[in-house]
């Protein structure tokens, strides 16, 4: 490697030519799923004012409090690349009075965010995802909406493993008389915790139940579980919602430690894991945020959502479809045919026929050698002699069989082929 040469940043991906097709394929199923469930496609800007995440996600979530890429811009503003996407739909959804269109605004994005995390397989530092966000409604029915649309997406594309974890982490009154049991529980094994844990003590300390290290896994375990501290109304709301996921066949399992990262969350939570992913094992998470539209400056407004990683999906997708091939390769072969070889192969587009052409001015053969390596299924070839006689040579490029046509034909005779 040259020492000019300027690299791509760590923990970000080009996504090249061999890969992109993939990622059209995913995102086509994505749309025409989000038109099944009657979701309308929201994009957001790329960077917001600071104070939208430091509100809305939380200033003790490692996000918030490690993750961002902030600067202060020419003028003075205190900016973000967007970390996730939430805070950013519900701001647009407040600003652009959605509610008052639709009791019930059901939205979908796609969308590339930034997180300045420790880079590792299915971790990145730019990454993409498919999310839903539903404002509106706080029955459960919508809770399980969302849930049906990722689980069903998933077993279309054709991820096998899945596995569903479900959670209820209450009304805010419920956290609160939790927090402080939860508190009362850690405090004698206050000296054995991670630094993280002792200082998510005092701030969240529900977060500690997210604990990945093994002897913090120990401790939790016999904590007191958030369901012993649910209102009347947070369990009517979490039985009926596993009622719905019952009756949809949706398979699930009650994780009592699902707390997820951001502050936003209250009531369902939820993630979906795939065991073929190693360690960065969620595909997706989500849950609702009733509170989060009152927070960032509009009225009270219930919201569930999830999103779902889009490299992660990819790593792990049955990838049944290969990339289409170009159909036709047009072979010249002389100057004088150059022009007639630029015309054929527009004309031939201009078809819907997909057509290459030679721009390297090389042999027949090694035309000839490029039309199968693009796995073309014709080659139409072009020399002095044919040009005399208006001609071309259409050649089967997998039966082998070669036949001449007239060149004021060969499109017409193409678009009648199957291919
Ligand atoms: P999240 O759990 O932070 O939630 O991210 C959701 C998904 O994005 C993860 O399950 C994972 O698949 C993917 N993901 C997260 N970080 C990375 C990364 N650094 N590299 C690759 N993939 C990653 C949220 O973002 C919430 N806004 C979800 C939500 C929507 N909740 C309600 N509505």
């Amino acid at each position: 490697m040259s020492k000019n040469q300027i690299r791509s940043i760590k923990g970000t991906q080009d996504i090249l030519p061999d890969q992109s097709y993939k990622w059209q394929d995913l995102e086509n199923k994505i749309h025409a799923t989000m038109m099944l469930y009657n979701y309308g496609e929201i994009r957001t800007p790329a960077f917001e004012k600071t104070e939208l995440f430091d509100r809305g996600v939380g200033t003790e979530t490692d996000i918030v409090s490690k993750e961002m890429y902030s600067w202060i811009d020419q003028g003075g503003e205190n900016l973000t690349l967007k970390p996730e996407l939430t805070a950013p739909v519900s701001r647009s959804y407040i600003q652009h009075n959605l509610g008052s269109q639709q009791p019930l605004t059901k939205l979908y994005y796609i969308d590339a965010l930034f997180r300045r995390e420790r880079p590792q397989k299915g971790r990145y530092r730019q990454f993409h995802q498919f999310g839903v966000e539903a404002f509106g409604s706080e029955h459960p029915e919508i809770d399980s909406e969302i849930i049906a649309i990722a689980v069903t997406l998933f077993n279309q594309i054709g991820i096998k493993d899945l596995s569903l974890k479900l959670n209820s982490i209450g009304s805010e009154t419920c956290r609160e008389d939790y927090k402080k049991e939860l508190k009362q529980f850690l405090k004698p094994h206050f000296d054995k915790l991670s630094k993280a844990s002792q200082t998510r003590f005092e701030k969240n300390p529900l977060r500690i139940l997210d604990s990945k290290s093994p002897n913090e896994i120990d401790i939790i375990k016999n904590a007191p579980q958030i369901s012993e501290f649910w209102t009347k109304d947070d369990k009517d709301h979490f039985d009926e919602l596993c009622s719905y996921l019952d009756a949809m066949n949706i398979s699930y399992s009650i994780d009592p430690k699902l707390v997820r990262g951001l502050d936003y969350y209250s009531r369902t939570t939820f993630e979906i894991i795939s065991s073929s992913l190693g360690a960065q094992d969620a595909i997706c998470g989500g849950g609702r945020y009733d509170g989060l539209v009152e927070i960032i400056g509009g009225k009270p407004t219930p919201g569930i959502g999830f999103a779902a990683g889009m490299e992660r999906i990819l790593m792990i997708i049955n990838d049944a479809n290969t990339k289409e091939n170009i159909k036709i390769f047009i072979v010249g072969l002389g100057d004088s045919v150059r022009p007639v070889v630029a015309k054929l192969t527009n004309d031939l587009r201009h078809n819907n026929l997909s057509s290459e052409c030679d721009m390297l001015r090389r042999s027949m053969r090694a035309q000839m050698r490029e039309a199968n390596k693009l796995g073309a299924k014709y080659a139409i070839i072009i020399g002095e002699n044919e040009l005399q006689q208006n001609q071309v040579q259409l050649k089967d490029l997998v039966s082998g069989k070669q036949k001449t046509i007239d060149m004021s034909s060969i499109v017409s005779h193409m678009t009648s082929l199957s291919f």
